[in-house]
């Protein structure tokens, strides 16, 4: 059988084909001499899988969609409070190159407008680097989201520096405020190669694919951030990603995302999928037209929207119910699914309501498939509790969903493989 994701993006692409509305960006001349008409989409799973449609193999620039990428580098080199210090994480609500900074602090507003990624630039790696150094931390380091090595197209940079005079304007402010300490020149020289860099609509949907997999490339396994730092990066994206239009992308798309004037667009739908698409003809807000219609299309069709309620989960607790009889009777409850903080709620009321008058307790989970920090803690209080009240507790758990379970102060627990062997120890059949 043929998938049926690949002849989705097909379909969704002839849907959008048409729509000639909007301009290739103007101020860059190698992008303005740009094919207008290529268009391409591609979804990459957090497990590797890559489906794609249209013009997945041509290169263009990555241009702002480095951005979080190399906010997530500053992060993880210089750590958050240094890199919150020099960039805030409030949306600006302006256009991309609008050229305003925190009246009192001089600080941009977020990493996503320029001022921003130019500062973002100079964080990127440890402070001692020269610019070309620094360069090279921020294209091995998307290279790493990317899973192979990305290049810099040196006729795009040199055709946007020729035209840089605003980024320079929005790098001397900075300086001027010490937001910047290096060269303002130096930065915007290397931001703008940063911009520069390669990429085709699949890299860019598999280094989404790197943020929506908790900061590890689903290809080649490399852990190439901390989930802090992907946390911090999709949120900024959510609420900045997308400039003067991300009110409205957060309620009509809902999923983290960022633009290039090249005509690049991606989102990460954290835990599910990178998605990226390529079509060079841009809005007034520097988006491009027909990749913000796939987006609509996509999030829409597919339920892609993270304020997305998600159904309601089958019953955390499928029984509860009682084996053997008598001092050897065992209480068990048989929880199933994949456990986060509501359902180990409800197995903490399931305790509580039950009150087991029997000595043990079994919590049975063979067919839980996993079990979130948050729960495994409450559920290891239960166990804690439990056994403080008298109860011989067992967990029931033969693919170790919770490794080395240590209740705390008080707590004793018997890990065994099935209900079966829950057995009491003949001293124990009574409640201490
Ligand atoms: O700073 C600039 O002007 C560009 N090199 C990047 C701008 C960009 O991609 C804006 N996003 N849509």
């Amino acid at each position: 059988m043929r998938s049926v994701i690949p002849d989705y993006l097909t379909e969704a692409l002839g849907d959008v084909e048409s729509d000639s509305s909007g301009v290739q960006a103007g101020y860059i001349p190698e992008l303005a001499a740009a094919d207008p008409e290529r268009l391409g989409a591609v979804f990459a799973t957090v497990d590797g899988k890559v489906y794609g449609a249209g013009d997945v193999d041509t290169e263009f620039t990555i241009q702002s969609i480095s951005k979080p990428f190399a906010y997530a580098l500053a992060l993880a080199d210089r750590g958050f409070d240094p890199v919150l210090a020099k960039v805030g994480v409030e949306p600006s609500g302006e256009a991309f190159n609008q050229i305003s900074l925190e009246s009192d602090t001089g600080r941009p507003l977020n990493p996503m407008i320029n001022a921003g990624a130019i500062t973002t630039h100079a964080l990127a790696g440890s402070e001692d680097l020269d610019p070309a150094a620094r360069v090279e931390r921020v294209v091995t380091g998307l290279s790493a989201f990317a899973g192979r090595r990305l290049e810099i197209d040196e006729a795009v940079c040199v055709s946007e520096m020729e035209h840089a005079h605003r980024n320079l304007a929005i790098a001397h402010m900075l300086r001027s405020h010490g937001v910047l300490t290096e060269d303002p020149e130096a930065v915007v020289d290397g931001y703008t190669r940063q911009c520069a860099v390669l990429v085709t609509v699949r890299d860019l949907a598999m280094m989404a694919a790197t943020l929506a997999n908790r900061g590890v490339n689903p290809l080649s396994g490399e852990q190439v951030v901390r989930e802090p730092v992907v946390r911090q990066v999709l949120s900024v994206m959510l609420t900045c990603g997308m400039y003067d239009a991300a009110g409205d992308w957060a309620t009509q798309v809902g999923i983290p995302a960022k633009s290039g004037v090249a005509g690049g667009l991606i989102g990460a739908l954290p835990g599910q999928i990178g998605i990226a698409t390529f079509s060079p003809r841009l809005d007034q807000h520097g988006n491009s037209v027909r990749g913000v219609s796939l987006f609509e299309r996509i999030s829409s069709d597919m339920g892609m929207h993270v304020m997305q309620v998600p159904p309601p989960a089958r019953a955390v607790v499928r029984s509860n119910h009682v084996v053997g009889s008598g001092p050897n009777a065992v209480r068990v409850l048989q929880l199933q699914g994949g456990i986060g903080f509501s359902g180990a709620e409800k197995v903490v009321r399931e305790a509580v309501d039950t009150a087991p008058a029997e000595v043990g307790v079994a919590l049975d989970l063979t067919m839980v498939y996993s079990i979130d920090d948050v729960a495994r803690r409450m559920l290891l209080e239960v166990v804690r509790r439990l056994s403080l009240d008298g109860h011989e507790v067992f967990l029931v758990d033969p693919e170790s969903v919770v490794p080395d379970p240590d209740p705390g102060d008080g707590g004793r627990v018997t890990v065994v493989g099935n209900v079966d062997q829950a057995v009491i120890p003949p001293h124990r059949t009574a409640r201490r």
